[in-house]
Formats: structure tokens, C-alpha cells, sequence
């Protein structure tokens, strides 16, 4: 990939199973307070602002995902995102929230595929997250997106007391 290229914002394009257009793209600075909202309204325990924050601007760090003019603008706020990280040669996905009215229509999986995408660019070749042992929509995305457990942390969290489920999966280039 040439020097210039990688400087431009990441942006992938997408059309849902009912024909909608999104497109996934990197977070900006101006994207925090929608991102917020979203965190809390998505997310049973939000991050909040300064860790949101933080990742913005990182490789892969946030990603948003919106409508779509079809030409790869977004025509509205985000009502998804995802933040990852790199760790060592793997990317660990740390965080995806979609909004409850958009739940079911494909848009945690374009979010996953967008980190899947860059982390592909950036030559890793795996990824790994941990997730709560009683979320089923997040572990089944997971594993409709190759995700297999490789490990469990007992009483992990401490707010339920509920378990880690660890899982890792290989990034294979399908496009
Ligand atoms: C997990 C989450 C991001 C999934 O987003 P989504 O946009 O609804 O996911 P998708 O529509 O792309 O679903 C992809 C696949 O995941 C699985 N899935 C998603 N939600 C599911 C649910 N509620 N029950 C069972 N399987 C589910 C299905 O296999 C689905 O494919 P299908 O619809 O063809 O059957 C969303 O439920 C969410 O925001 N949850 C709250 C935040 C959270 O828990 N995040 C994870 C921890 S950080």
C-alpha cells in the first residue's frame, strides 16, 4: 500500500440483506458525543467519554458505522461502532455496539469486518476478544465471524460475576 493512502481515513462500503446502504469508516474527534450516546444507549456497562476517546485516531482504534448515499458518504449518526486494538500480531476487538433499533440486520457483522479488513492490511492473521458468558448476541456474531472459544475466566466480571469467554479466530482474506 503506498505511503499516502494509508494516511486517508478507512472507509468500507456495505448493502444489508434488505438493500439499506451503510458505510463503516474511522472515527473522528467530531464523532465523540454521538459516540457516546450510542455507547449508552448500546452498551449494558458504557465505557464513557475519556476511554472512547482514547482510541480515537489509533490503528484500527473506532470505527462508526452509518447510513449511506451509496457513494460512501454517511447521511446521518452513527448507529454502530466497534473499537479494537493491536496486541503483539493479533487485533483484539475491545468493544461493538449496535443501536437496539437496528439490531438483526447485519451491521455487527459489516462493524467486524471492517477490523477484519484493516487488521488484514496490517498483516495479522489472527484476532481474539473476551466476551460475557451470558451474551448471546454477542457470542453468536462471534461465532458466525469464526470465533471459537479457547478459554474461560471464572467470575471475570465483577459486576455479575459472570464468566469471560475467551475466543480467537484466523483473519482469513476472503474478499
Ligand atoms: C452484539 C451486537 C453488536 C450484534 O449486533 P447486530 O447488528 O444485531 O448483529 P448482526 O445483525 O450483524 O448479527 C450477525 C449474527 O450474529 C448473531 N446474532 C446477533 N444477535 C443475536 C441475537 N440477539 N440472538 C442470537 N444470535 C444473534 C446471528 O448469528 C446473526 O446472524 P443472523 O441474523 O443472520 O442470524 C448487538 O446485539 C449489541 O449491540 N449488543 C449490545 C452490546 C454488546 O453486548 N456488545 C458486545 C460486548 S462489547
Amino acid at each position: 500500500m503506498a505511503g499516502g493512502e494509508e494516511k486517508r481515513p478507512r472507509s468500507y462500503r456495505y448493502v444489508a440483506p434488505n438493500k439499506s446502504l451503510w458505510v463503516v469508516r474511522e472515527a473522528a474527534s467530531r464523532d465523540l458525543g454521538d459516540l457516546v450516546a450510542l455507547d449508552d444507549i448500546a452498551k449494558p456497562v458504557p465505557w464513557g467519554k475519556d476511554a472512547i476517546a482514547g482510541f480515537i485516531g489509533r490503528v484500527p482504534g473506532v470505527f462508526v458505522l452509518c447510513p449511506s448515499n451509496g457513494a460512501g458518504a454517511s447521511l446521518g449518526a452513527p448507529v454502530g461502532f466497534v473499537i479494537a486494538r493491536w496486541l503483539g500480531d493479533e487485533c483484539e476487538i475491545m468493544s461493538i455496539g449496535v443501536h437496539p433499533l437496528y439490531r438483526r440486520q447485519g451491521l455487527g457483522r459489516m462493524l467486524m469486518d471492517a477490523v477484519r479488513r484493516t487488521a488484514l492490511a496490517h498483516g495479522k492473521s489472527s484476532w481474539i476478544l473476551e466476551v460475557r458468558e451470558h451474551n448471546m448476541a454477542a457470542l453468536s456474531l462471534y461465532e458466525s465471524c469464526g470465533f471459537v472459544k479457547v478459554g474461560q475466566r471464572p467470575g471475570y466480571y465483577l459486576d455479575t460475576g459472570e464468566d469471560a469467554i475467551l475466543m480467537r479466530g484466523t483473519l482469513a482474506d476472503s474478499d
